[in-house]
């Protein structure tokens, strides 16, 4: 099929490099050119492991062909996906870059005389956006040509977003009508025997994909707020709590004398917080869209409140473990949100960062994706980079640990004595084995004590 893509941001390329790789003819568009230039020099403008191999393959092949003229993606396309950012603005979303994409592409529609061309809304927008928002904007200029309107969210994690395209669990379209079902059904084809596809309507498929975020924010914050509660009590682990809970039968079933660990074990560990650059957003817009509407929703402000904490808890402990920051050289392990990912946004270390730059601490910063992709990661100023562990750990008085790469397994009470003033290290993840660090040396958030 030939389908189009608007938006070659981190939704909309994977989007694009995935179906070509199923053998569509996918046309991408972008209004910064250089991002498509880049793109069709067959670099990748994020990182995103595995994914520049397959840009290399589709470019080369022609699957994959970055446009710079709306009109000829449109000329050369049957339908195409809206994959613009939908970021939040004054606490609202900020539906912007949907608008002027949607005036621009029924401009083109237009301009080539197409009729019952599809759109697909691929970016995460509130519900009834597209019934209140877009589908007037299509009525008004499209009535007499006709058109297909259709929300098709993705569930796609930074780090692990080839999987979770090639391997989906779900595949979700709401839609306006049969006929643009039919297509969007045709375009997913390929998975349509391994996973779910459930058809449903334009406002269901919004409230999907928030639910989605919502859900595994509050198994988040859920988890830190029974942290907060143990902290408070000497000798309890909030970890083992976790772990007891996980292994409930109603969590972990059990086939054949097995336990089957369930995915969501891993949204259940007490810690510094969510970040990136959807969780936040998008449990804030639901809040919003609620507010807006006279719904209440205290369980969902309860969860951003909860995480608002956790950076700072971070820097509270530090501070208690040290007397004071002030001067005090500070290494901190992992800036980016999550390990496999350069994205910054929320992280909890810029949070935590930003406190320390203001009690004068002395900030050193290491994350394995500077060693990756150190062009494309901004790191605040008043930090320095290093660019790896021991670096960091250099004459530093206190190492915190905000980002569960895999390369931070190896720290261990031997590493933090060979570098550091004294060997004291904070893990904001909750997932350093505490048999490799001496009695009073590893600190975890919600844990009285240390270990
Ligand atoms: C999330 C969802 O998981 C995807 O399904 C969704 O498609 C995507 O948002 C989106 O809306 O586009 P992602 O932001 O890549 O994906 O991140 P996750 O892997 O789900 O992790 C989110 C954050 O939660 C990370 O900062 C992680 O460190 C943090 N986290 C995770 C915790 O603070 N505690 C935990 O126990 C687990």
């Amino acid at each position: 099929m030939k389908i189009g893509v608007i938006g070659s941001g981190y939704v909309g390329l994977t989007t694009g490099i995935c179906l070509a790789s199923l053998e569509h003819d996918i046309f991408i568009y972008d209004l910064d050119e250089e991002k498509l230039a880049k793109i069709k020099e067959k670099k990748l403008p994020f990182f995103e492991q595995g994914l520049e191999e397959i840009l290399e393959k589709v470019i080369s092949s022609e699957k994959l062909l970055p446009q710079n003229k709306l009109d000829t993606l449109v000329k050369e396309t049957d339908g195409c996906f809206i994959c613009v950012g939908t970021p939040t603005k004054n606490n609202s979303i900020d539906l912007s870059q949907i608008i002027n994409s949607i005036n621009a592409v029924t401009t083109s529609i237009k301009n080539n005389k197409k009729q019952d061309y599809k759109i697909i809304i691929r970016s995460t927008i509130t519900p009834n956006t597209s019934k209140d928002v877009i589908l007037p904007i299509l009525d008004h200029e499209l009535g007499e040509l006709g058109f297909g309107l259709a929300v098709v969210p993705e569930f796609l994690r930074e780090g692990n977003a080839l999987d979770d395209f090639m391997n989906p669990d779900k595949i979700v379209i709401g839609s306006l009508d049969s006929d643009t079902t039919s297509f969007v059904r045709q375009i997913f084809k390929h998975f349509e025997n391994n996973c779910q596809i459930i058809e449903t309507n334009l406002e269901s498929s919004e409230l999907i994909k928030y639910t989605n975020n919502a859900f595994f924010s509050m198994l988040i914050s859920f988890s830190n707020e029974i942290a907060n509660v143990s902290e408070k009590i000497p000798g309890v682990d909030p970890y083992k709590i976790m772990k007891a809970l996980i292994s409930d039968k109603r969590i972990t079933t059990k086939i054949n004398n097995k336990n089957i660990i369930p995915g969501l074990e891993s949204y259940l560990i007490p810690g510094c917080g969510f970040g990136g650059s959807c969780f936040p957003k998008d449990v804030q817009a639901l809040v919003d869209y609620a507010n807006k509407n006279d719904i209440a929703t205290p369980l969902l402000k309860a969860v951003l409140d909860i995480n608002s904490e956790r950076a700072n808890k971070m820097i509270l402990l530090a501070d208690a473990i040290l007397g004071t920051l002030k001067n005090k050289k500070i290494s901190i392990l992992g800036i980016t949100f999550k390990p496999d990912t350069d994205d910054l946004r929320s992280s909890p270390a810029l949070d935590a960062i930003d406190i320390l730059l203001e009690k004068n601490a002395d900030i050193s910063v290491y994350d394995p994706i500077f060693k990756l992709k150190s062009d494309i990661v901004k790191i605040p100023d008043g930090c320095k980079i290093c660019f790896n562990i021991e670096d960091v750990l250099k004459n530093s008085d206190i190492a915190l640990v905000f980002t569960k790469w895999k390369e931070f397994k190896i720290l261990n009470s031997e590493l933090l004595k060979q570098y550091m003033k004294k060997p004291i290290i904070i893990d904001g993840r909750g997932f350093l084995n505490e048999k490799e660090f001496e009695h009073g040396t590893c600190f975890k958030i919600g844990m009285n004590g240390n270990n």
